[in-house]
C-alpha cells in the first residue's frame, strides 16, 4: 500500500515499510527500510537529526549551514553538488556540464505494474509510485518508479530519464536503484565463481570505501552473479535483518556497496557503466532495468523465502508459471556429438521406462557439426543422423510416450558454418582486428534487426515443424570486442544487444507460450531474474558433481527458488571432478531442483535402473513440495554436514535432505532438525536407500550382515544381489522435538556392522519424509 502524507511518501507490504521525503530543497531523503511500522509512524521521528555543520563538507545552499548532500541519506543523488559518494549517475548535461541536480516536480500513485517498452521486468504488482525529478537548470526529467509487491514482501526500483530540452543528454552512468541505509554492521554477501563453480557464497564485513559486484562479459555472468545481500552482523538463516537486492538484467550489471566516513551505506545496482555511453536526443527517453529488493528479519532463510515467492509469482509467466516441471533425460553427457537416431531412440526407450517425461537432445544434431568447431548457426537437420528429418524423429519420441526438446545456441556462429560464409557480417567482430574467439565461434551481432529476423525464423519454423514442447537455449562464450555497424555510439553496443536478445526471446516464445524454455549458458553463466522472465527454468551449472551441486544449489538458493534450478543426476566417477558418490546422493541433490538424468542408461546396472525408476516414482509424488514448497538451508553444527528442506505450503509435510561431506572416524550422533511444521505429531522415515555391495570391495567379508564364504564365491554373490538397503529409520516425534533436531542411529565406526548403522563414508545422504500424523489442538 502506498500512502502520501503532507511531504512523505510511505510504502507498505504484508511486513515491511518503505519511507521517505521531499526535503526543503526537494532532495528525496530517505527515512526508514524494514519491518512494518505502525500506521501513525511520523516522519519527523524518522528523519535525520541534523543539528550542527560537519567541518570540510560543501554546503547545498547557504541559506542552510546544516545542509550537505554527503551527509543525507537519499533515495537519489547526483554530482556536482557536493555528494562526494558514488552518484547514480554520471551525465554529460546539454551544456557540457558534468553537473546535474534532480529535484521534486510532481508524482503519481499507479495501481498495479508498469511495464517497461525495452526490457522484461516483474509483473502483477499491487500499486507503483512514480516520482518525477527535473534538473534545476535543464528540461531534464528523472522518473523513479517504486512498485510495490505487497504479499512478497517486495519492492523494485527503476529510473527513467527523459530529454525534454533541445540538446544532447549523454548518460555514462544510470543505476536502476540508489538507497543508503544506516550500518548495521553489515555484512555483504555474493555468487561468485566461474564455469563449473557457480554461485559459491561469499562473505565480507562492509568496510569503508566501496566494494563492488559486476559483470563485464556481455552476460549477468557466473563471476558474480548480480543478486546480493547485505545482513546485519549477527544475522543467522533463521534470525536477525537481511536484505536481498537483485536485477532483472541479463547484460554487464554492475552493483556498489559503500560505507561513508559518518556510517551511512549507500547501496546501488544497474547497468555496468563499463562501455556504456548512451546519447539521448531530444524527445526521447532511457529506461533502466528494474532493481529488486527485500527487507526480512527473518535471517537468510525469510529474505530467500520472499526472493523465491516472488519469482514463482512475479517474475516466471507463460503456463508454465507455477506448473510442475517435467523430469528429463538429456542426452549430452551420454552421448556428446557421437550419436545417431538408433542410439537416441534407444536411450529415450530406456529412459521413458525408468518414468522419464522429457527426452532432451542436446547440441550436434544440425548443420555440419560433428564437434564445436563447427556448425552453429545452420540449424538445417543432419540428414546423416536423421535421414527422416526431426519432425519423423520426434514423432517416434513421442510414440514412446515422451515429450522432446531440443537444444539451440541461437545466439552464435562457428566460423566454419554455411550462415558465416554467407553472411560474415552478422558476426560481432572489428574491421582490421583478428576476432577473439571462444569455443571456436563467434557471438551473432543481435544489434542488427536482420540477424534478429534470421533466429526468429529459423528457430521458429523448425519448432512448429517438429512440434517440440522444450527448448535448451544454450550460450557458451562471452563477448568481446563489443560492436556493431547498426550504430556510431559503440558505448550502446551492450545494452543493446540484451535489448535485442530479449526481442528475439519475446517473439519466439511468446508466440509459443506452451513451450518449456530452459535457458543455459555453458551451465549458470547467466543466471538472472531478465531470463527467468522467458525461461522458467536454468540450467544451474555444467557441473553434475553432487557434492559440487552442494555449494551451487546451496549458493542459488539464497536468491531463486528451486523451481528455477535445472538438477541432473549423472554417472560416477563425475564427468567434472573424477569423483565418486552414490547414486543416492546425487538424486538427493538433484530432486531439490528440476529434476533430470544425464548419462547413458544402457551402462547401468538391472539394480541401478531400478533404483533410478524409484527415484523418479518418489520425486514425482513430492514434485509439488520439492520444486515449489518453502525451502530452507537448515543450520548444522558440524563442517561436515549440509541439510536442506523443502516444507508443503500447509506445513504438514516436509522433505529433508541430510549430506554428509568428508567422513570423519568416529563421528558423533548426528541430529535431524526439521524446521517450520505446523504443531502436531509427525511420522518421520527416510527414503529407502540402496548400498551397492561392490562399491565396498574386500571390506564385504567383514562388513556386511551377509554370509559370505571366503572361498572366492563372495565376488559371485554380489551379482545375484547387488545392493542392500541400508539403515531403514521411522520415528515418531512432535513438531516441537524436530525443531529442536532429534538424535540420529549410529554412523559406521569401523567397531561393527547391524542394520541400524548409517553407512555414509564420503558423501553419504539420506531424505528424510516427515508427514503429519495427528494435528495438534
Ligand atoms: C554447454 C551446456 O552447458 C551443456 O549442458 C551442453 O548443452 C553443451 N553446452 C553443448 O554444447
Amino acid at each position: 500500500m502506498i500512502t502520501i502524507k503532507g511531504n512523505a511518501f510511505r510504502l507498505d507490504t504484508g511486513n515491511t515499510s518503505y519511507l521517505f521525503k521531499i526535503t526543503s530543497f526537494g532532495h528525496l531523503e530517505h527515512l526508514y527500510y524494514g519491518a512494518r511500522l505502525a500506521g501513525y509512524e511520523a516522519a519527523s521521528g524518522l528523519s535525520q537529526k541534523r543539528t550542527v555543520p560537519m567541518g570540510c563538507t560543501i554546503l547545498y545552499d547557504s541559506s542552510d549551514e546544516l545542509y550537505c548532500l554527503d551527509n543525507l541519506y537519499l533515495e537519489w543523488s547526483d554530482i556536482g553538488r557536493g555528494d562526494y559518494r558514488q552518484s547514480p549517475t554520471e551525465l554529460k548535461m546539454p551544456d557540457g556540464n558534468f553537473t546535474s541536480d534532480f529535484v521534486y516536480y510532481s508524482h503519481n500513485v499507479l495501481s498495479g505494474s508498469v511495464s517497461i517498452k525495452s526490457l522484461p521486468c516483474a509483473y502483477n504488482a499491487d500499486q507503483t509510485l512514480v516520482v518525477t525529478l527535473k534538473d534545476k537548470c535543464h528540461n531534464i526529467f528523472l522518473d523513479l518508479y517504486f512498485t510495490v509487491f505487497e504479499k512478497t514482501d517486495v519492492i523494485t526500483r527503476r529510473a527513467v530519464l527523459t530529454n525534454k530540452g533541445d540538446g544532447l543528454l549523454s548518460v555514462r552512468r544510470i543505476m536502476s536503484l540508489s538507497l543508503d541505509l544506516p550500518d548495521e554492521d553489515f555484512r555483504l554477501l555474493t555468487l561468485d565463481g566461474g564455469w563449473i563453480k557457480e554461485a559459491h557464497l561469499h562473505e565480507r564485513p562492509v568496510q569503508y570505501g566501496i566494494t563492488v559486484n559486476s559483470s563485464t562479459t556481455g552476460n549477468s555472468s557466473s563471476r558474480h552473479n548480480p543478486g546480493f545481500m547485505l545482513a546485519e552482523a549477527d544475522a543467522t538463516q533463521d534470525t536477525g535483518h537481511v536484505y536481498g537486492f537483485n536485477l532483472v538484467y541479463s547484460g554487464n550489471h554492475y552493483s556498489l556497496v559503500e560505507k561513508s566516513g559518518r556510517d551511512i551505506v549507500r547501496v546501488q545496482t544497474g547497468i555496468n557503466p563499463h562501455c556504456f555511453d548512451w546519447n539521448i536526443s531530444p524527445g526521447e527517453c532511457f529506461e533502466t532495468p528494474e532493481a529488486v529488493m527485500t527487507s526480512s528479519e527473518r535471517g537468510f532463510n525469510g529474505m530467500s523465502h520472499n526472493m523465491h515467492s516472488f519469482i514463482n509469482e512475479h517474475i516466471v509467466r507463460s503456463h508454465w508459471k507455477n506448473r510442475e516441471r517435467p523430469v528429463l533425460l538429456n542426452n549430452w553427457e551420454a552421448h556428446f556429438f557421437d550419436f545417431d537416431e538408433n542410439r537416441l531412440l534407444e536411450l529415450a526407450a530406456d529412459a521413458k521406462n525408468l518414468g522419464v517425461e522429457l527426452f532432451v537432445l542436446d547440441d550436434g544434431w544440425f548443420g555440419e557439426r560433428s564437434s564445436d568447431k563447427s556448425g552453429l548457426g545452420d540449424y538445417w537437420v543432419n540428414p546423416k543422423k536423421f535421414p527422416g528429418g526431426m519432425k519423423a524423429f520426434v514423432q517416434k519420441i513421442k510414440a514412446l510416450g515422451l515429450n522432446f526438446g531440443l537444444w539451440f545456441e541461437p545466439e552464435m556462429i562457428n566460423p566454419d558454418s554455411d550462415l558465416y560464409r554467407s553472411h560474415p557480417e552478422y558476426a560481432v567482430t572489428i574491421y582490421g582486428r583478428t576476432p577473439a574467439m571462444g569455443r571456436n565461434q563467434l557471438v551473432l551481432d543481435l544489434c542488427r534487426p536482420e540477424v534478429r529476423e534470421y533466429i526468429v525464423k529459423n528457430v521458429g519454423a523448425l519448432l512448429d515443424e517438429a512440434g517440440i514442447d522444450y527448448v535448451k537455449w544454450d550460450m557458451n562464450r562471452n563477448m568481446a570486442e563489443g560492436c556493431s555497424p547498426v550504430f556510431n555510439n559503440q558505448g550502446e553496443f551492450y545494452h543493446r544487444y540484451i535489448i535485442g536478445l530479449y526481442e528475439v526471446l519475446s517473439r519466439i516464445f511468446g508466440a509459443r507460450p506452451h513451450i518449456l524454455l530452459e535457458s543455459c549458458s555453458s551451465g549458470g553463466n547467466r543466471f538472472d531474474l531478465g531470463m527467468l522472465c522467458f525461461s522458467p527454468q536454468v540450467w544451474s551449472s555444467d557441473d553434475t558433481d553432487p557434492v559440487e551441486r552442494l555449494k551451487i544449489q546451496t549458493g542459488l538458493s539464497y536468491l531463486y527458488p528451486p523451481s528455477t534450478m535445472g538438477a541432473h543426476v549423472s554417472q560416477s566417477p563425475n564427468q567434472q571432478t573424477l569423483r565418486r558418490t552414490p547414486l543416492s546422493t546425487r538424486f538427493n541433490t538433484a530432486c531439490f531442483g528440476c529434476l533430470g538424468y544425464e548419462l547413458d542408461l544402457k551402462r547401468l546396472s538391472q539394480e541401478e535402473k531400478e533404483d533410478i525408476a524409484e527415484q523418479i516414482a518418489f520425486y514425482k509424488q513430492y514434485r509439488k513440495i520439492l520444486q515449489y514448497g518453502t525451502f530452507y538451508r537448515i543450520k548444522t553444527y558440524k563442517s561436515n554436514k549440509v541439510v536442506w528442506q523443502s516444507l508443503s505450503q500447509d506445513r504438514t509435510t516436509a522433505l529433508t535432505g541430510f549430506f554428509q561431506l568428508l567422513s570423519t572416524a568416529a563421528e558423533s550422533d548426528d541430529k535431524l532438525i526439521i524446521a517450520d511444521l505446523k504443531a502436531g505429531l509427525y511420522s518421520v522415515k527416510n527414503r529407502p536407500r540402496r548400498l551397492y555391495l561392490k562399491s565396498f570391495g574386500e571390506l564385504l567379508m567383514h562388513l556386511l550382515p551377509k554370509e559370505h564364504k571366503s572361498d572366492g564365491s563372495v565376488f559371485g554373490a554380489v551379482e545375484a544381489d547387488p545392493a542392500i538397503a541400508d539403515c531403514i529409520q521411522e520415528f515418531e516425534c512432535s513438531n516441537r522435538a524436530l525443531a529442536k533436531g532429534i538424535p540420529l542411529p549410529t554412523q559406521f565406526s569401523g567397531s561393527g556392522y547391524n542394520e541400524n548403522v548409517r553407512l555414509y563414508g564420503d558423501f553419504g545422504s539420506d531424505m528424510y519424509i516427515a508427514r503429519l500424523k495427528n494435528a495438534e489442538t
